[in-house]
Order: C-alpha cells, then sequence, then structure tokens
C-alpha cells in the first residue's frame, strides 16, 4: 500500500525551523495512525530549472521526487517565508516536479503527480506573522496545479522560541493548531482517496 501522507519542508538549513515543523508534523501523523513520508529535499539533487538543460533529459532525481509525489494521496507542505513569499528552493522543486517529460507516457502529463492531491500547508518564521504570506503565494500554486487545500493552515510566529530541545513544540495551542492540520488533510484524504488511504 502507498504511504499516506507526505510531510516536507521548503529549505534544506540544517537547524530550519520548517524542518522541525515538518519532523513534529510527521510525528503527530504517525501517532494520529497515518503512514507517512517525511522527505527531505536536501536529498534530491536537482538543479536549477532550464529548459535547455531539460531538453538533454530530466534529472534522475525529478523523476524519484515526481513518483514520490503521486505516490501520496495526501500532503503537508512546511513553507518557509522568504521576501513575503515561498523560498526559491520550493519554487524550484514543484516546477521541475510540474514540468512535462516528452515522450514519457508517466510524466508526459506535467500535472500528475499534483492533481487531486490533499495539501495542507504550514509554516514557521522568527517573525511575528510565521511566514504566513508564503502560504498566501503557495495556495494559488496549488491550486493551480489541481490540488485540493485544506482549509484549516498555520503559521508558527516567534519560532526561535517554540520549540524545546527536543524539536518539540512548546506551547499546547501550538500542537493544537499543527494537529488541526494534520486531522483535516488526513479525513479530506480518506473522502478522496479511501481506497489509497
Ligand atoms: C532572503 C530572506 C528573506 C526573508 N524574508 C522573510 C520574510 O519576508 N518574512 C519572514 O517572516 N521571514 C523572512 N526571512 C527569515 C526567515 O523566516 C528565516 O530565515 C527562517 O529561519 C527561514 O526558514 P527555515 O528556518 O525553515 O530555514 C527571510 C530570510 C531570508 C534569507
Amino acid at each position: 500500500m502507498h504511504n499516506q501522507l507526505l510531510v516536507f519542508a521548503g529549505s534544506t538549513r540544517q537547524q530550519s525551523f520548517n524542518r522541525r515543523l515538518a519532523q513534529v508534523t510527521a510525528a503527530m501523523a504517525r501517532e494520529a495512525g497515518a503512514q507517512v513520508t517525511l522527505l527531505e529535499l536536501s536529498d534530491f539533487d536537482i538543479p536549477m530549472y532550464n529548459a535547455d538543460l531539460e531538453a538533454h533529459g530530466t534529472p534522475a532525481d525529478v523523476l524519484r521526487l515526481k513518483q514520490i509525489l503521486w505516490e501520496h494521496p495526501a500532503w503537508i507542505i512546511c513553507a518557509p517565508e522568504y521576501n513575503g513569499s515561498y523560498t526559491a528552493l520550493l519554487k524550484n522543486t514543484i516546477d521541475w516536479a510540474s514540468s512535462p517529460v516528452k515522450g514519457d507516457p508517466d510524466w508526459q502529463d506535467g500535472t500528475r503527480p499534483f492533481r487531486g492531491k490533499v495539501a495542507g500547508m504550514l509554516s514557521a518564521s522568527p517573525g511575528a506573522l510565521g511566514g504566513l504570506r508564503s502560504q498566501s503565494h503557495l495556495a494559488p500554486l496549488l491550486i493551480n496545479l489541481e490540488c485540493w487545500l485544506a482549509p484549516q493552515a498555520f503559521a508558527l510566529g516567534h519560532a526561535g522560541s517554540a520549540f524545546d530541545d527536543h524539536g518539540a513544540l512548546v506551547q499546547p495551542a501550538h500542537r493544537d493548531r499543527v494537529r488541526a492540520v494534520v486531522d483535516q488533510v488526513l479525513w479530506a484524504a480518506g473522502r478522496l482517496h479511501p481506497a489509497a488511504v
């Protein structure tokens, strides 16, 4: 059976708050009984998108990523905020993953890894707004790729003091907000993809 939930962060920074939030999210979803894949974008060797480069062949890790995205009916993305939007890393990753592979029966439809996915959004930032504006830019991109967005979302502000030394969220209210996103994404995926979850 395919894993139910894919969780990843749009940062590869070692001490990333969004990677920590992704770890918390994955643990919560496992506690809720879901099968979870916690994906690290640093495990993928994906260059900056360039159509000339692509014309020589889609990188193997892009194909690997497409397959993983496609296999999971539900996703939660932890999106850092750079300059009021989401990161170039996240954009570049999604651009490659959504680019059609000419002549490939699996991936000539660029939207295939995205279509019908239930997607939840989280963000974390040292700032007061918690990276909320990254979500407001990410949302239309995901909808454009035919994802179903969960109405529940959460932006974790003041992230520098939000985690303890073990990476756990200190405040129960924060844990509750993350749990609400996890629960809603799993709930919706169970209805949209009953055979897969
Ligand atoms: C180029 C750049 C722009 C940033 N712009 C914002 C911003 O607009 N809003 C915000 O809350 N934080 C901003 N930050 C701070 C990030 O939220 C902070 O670096 C955060 O730790 C990044 O996420 P990460 O910890 O998951 O790597 C920016 C950081 C960088 C490097």
